[in-house]
């Protein structure tokens, strides 16, 4: 397993170019499904998730070809309809298959997927959304499956306990395209790549209304056609290239990156005491003050992200003062207070709130990746201790960020990928 070693102490300098956005790009790729037609999708990052969608995809039967970051996918009309254990429990955006293939062939199987290291997981949502379309969904010998004579389109309130789902409303959308009659969406997910989907599925036809808001009202139709799209640029990729300039007191322009998409990370950045100037898609931050604390409350957007929590949290453990951070979309999702403690950093847990005294430096230590953005929070930390910091596990890491130790080195840290136990 390859591990990422870390010399800290050099500030950031340069331009990073931020790829395409993960979170919009898995729906998209699972939405080709809904049409028999050639659909291309540009500036897909290479990332192990990405990968293993596509292997779904394939392992479904759709003719995938994945060439440099341009993915051309023709979904016949035979395929299979069951996403096996295998896929599912390596990737939970494995459940993206269930409304299209219910949607286009009224049937399918998709196994159970569990909670992860940032909590539990649930999918009632998306089950929620399938039933009220018509279908009966039964949950037996761990898969969800799902089928129906017609999805007939009606009004969904699809919000739980902790507010709007993404995947349930991208899920529900999907299906809903090909539905008999009009779905409204109730409390829909407001996220960026939400939009994205959206507009994604016009360009194959689909007639929706409203997505980035609260109600999305979709009214079905027979049949999409393929097409081209290139998904948004990657919020989180860039939210954490912000954090590691902020860290290292340096000054980075992060390219290809839309600064509206990160209205509530800037305004955190800003308030830590970093500079910040955004063009329509770049972003310059020049982290040369001292760090200030702050309060973090994680929300649905356009609240602050829950994906970027965990950099801020490494940003915060050096910054002058006792910061706050209270998550609210995934409980549990602290695991790497741990290991920043193990680096220094003075951060107490108590529920879903982090309270993180400042310290002037962290130290390297050996600290274990546990799920992708904690990862990318250790390798943040890393480049500001004092001393070597290794990071295991980085197999998380290369499930969401492309290159990022090439990315990093070429900013000036000093940063090296090794393979071992
Ligand atoms: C998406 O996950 C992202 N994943 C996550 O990014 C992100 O953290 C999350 O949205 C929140 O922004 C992808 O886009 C592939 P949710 P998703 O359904 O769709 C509860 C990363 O690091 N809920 O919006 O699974 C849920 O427990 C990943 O890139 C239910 O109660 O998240 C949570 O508290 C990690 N029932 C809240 O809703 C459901 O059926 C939001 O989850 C579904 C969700």
């Amino acid at each position: 397993m390859d591990k990422l070693l870390i010399k800290g102490g050099t500030s950031l300098k340069g331009k990073v170019k931020i790829t395409g956005s993960k979170n919009a790009t898995l729906p998209i790729l699972a939405a080709c499904l809904l049409t028999e037609e050639p659909c291309v999708i540009h500036e897909v990052p290479l990332l192990q998730d990405i990968k293993t969608m596509l292997g779904l995809l394939s392992s479904l039967g759709a003719d995938v070809t994945f060439n440099k970051n341009k993915v051309t996918i023709c979904s016949g009309n035979q395929l299979s309809l069951e996403a096996p254990y295998d896929i599912v429990s390596k990737m939970r955006a494995s459940i993206y298959v269930l409304g299209p293939l219910l949607a286009r062939f009224h049937k399918v199987k998709v196994y159970f997927p569990g909670g992860c290291a940032i909590g539990p997981r649930p999918i009632d949502l998306h089950i929620k959304g399938m039933e009220s379309l018509g279908a009966e969904v039964k949950v037996e010998h761990g898969y969800i499956d799902a089928k129906t004579s017609v999805l007939k389109g009606t009004n969904i309130l699809l919000e739980g306990t902790s507010g709007p789902s993404v995947g349930a409303t991208a899920n529900v959308m999907m299906a809903a395209t090909l539905a008999n009659g009009t779905t409204n969406i109730i409390g829909a997910a407001l996220e960026r790549e939400i939009v994205d989907l959206a507009n994604f599925l016009i360009a194959l036809g689909a007639k929706i209304d409203g997505a980035g808001s609260s109600t999305i009202k979709i009214t079905g139709i027979k049949k999409l056609k393929g097409s081209e799209w290139t998904p948004i640029s990657d919020r989180i990729e860039a939210g954490s290239f912000a954090c590691a300039a902020a860290i290292t007191h340096g000054k980075i322009e992060i390219d290809n990156c839309n600064p509206e998409h990160l209205g509530a990370v800037n305004l955190t950045l800003r308030s830590i005491g970093c500079n910040i100037s955004e063009t329509k898609n770049k972003l310059t931050i020049n982290a040369e003050s001292d760090l200030m604390p702050t309060s973090i409350i994680t929300a649905p957007y356009p609240g602050f992200p829950t994906d970027l929590q965990a950099q801020f949290m490494s940003v915060l453990s050096v910054a002058d003062g006792t910061s706050m951070i209270t998550e609210n979309i995934f409980k549990n999702r602290f695991l790497h207070a741990l290991e920043l403690n193990r680096m220094g950093a003075q951060i107490k847990v108590e529920d879903n709130v982090a309270v993180i005294d400042g310290i002037k430096k962290l130290s390297g230590a050996q600290v274990m990746a546990s799920d992708l953005r904690a990862s990318v929070a250790l390798v943040i930390a890393g480049l500001a201790a004092q001393g070597e910091t290794v990071v295991s596990r980085i197999y998380h890491l290369d499930r969401g960020y492309e290159r990022i130790e090439e990315k990093l080195h070429s900013l000036g840290a000093v940063v090296k990928r090794v393979s071992g136990k």
